[in-house]
């Protein structure tokens, strides 16, 4: 609980509003308890697949349909409000050994917004996180699965 609070505190320091915050976790974690698992995958990316990044040696992404309506519309616009991306990391090609549970979701004040949650269920990051966005800056709209 404190580490949770702690994170949502730094979360919250670009915008210094600790309140709004805690409100858009809310929100992811509804969105996440709510079954991401049955969202679609981008075409050429289902179920589990390598991956290069620290997210684990391998990863499962989801989308869902605000996400998945801006990659099929294909006409190089940002993601819209609303739009949320999963990734569930593991540690082995099966998709056993979990690894961090993140997810980016395009909220209207903080643009991306970040979270990140271990195995079992720890919030590791929720705001602004420049630890994410660092390296998701190199995609199209933060994006790095892929490009549209
Ligand atoms: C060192 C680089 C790096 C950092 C730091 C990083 N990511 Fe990623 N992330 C990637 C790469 C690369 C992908 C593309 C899929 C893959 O290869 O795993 C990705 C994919 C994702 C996806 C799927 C959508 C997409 O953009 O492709 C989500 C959601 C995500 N990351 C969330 C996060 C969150 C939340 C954090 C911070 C806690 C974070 N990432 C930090 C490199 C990074």
């Amino acid at each position: 609980m404190l580490l949770m609070m702690l994170s949502l505190a730094c979360g919250a320091d670009s915008l210094g509003n600790s309140a709004d915050v805690e409100a858009v976790t809310q929100l992811v974690q509804d969105e996440l308890d709510a079954g991401y698992e049955g969202w679609d995958q981008l075409p050429g990316y289902e179920g589990v697949i390598e991956s290069s990044s620290v997210h684990g040696s391998h990863v499962q992404i989801w989308v869902n349909e605000a996400a998945l309506g801006a990659v099929e519309a294909a006409d190089g616009g940002d993601m819209p409000e609303g739009a949320m991306l999963v990734k569930q990391g593991y540690d082995d090609a099966e998709g056993t050994d979990l690894g961090n549970l993140t997810a980016m979701y395009k909220d209207a004040d903080f643009g991306w917004f970040w979270y990140s949650e271990s195995p079992d269920g720890e919030v590791l990051e929720a705001g602004d996180a420049s630890a994410c966005s660092g390296c998701h800056s190199a995609g199209q709209d933060m994006v790095l699965v892929t490009t549209w």
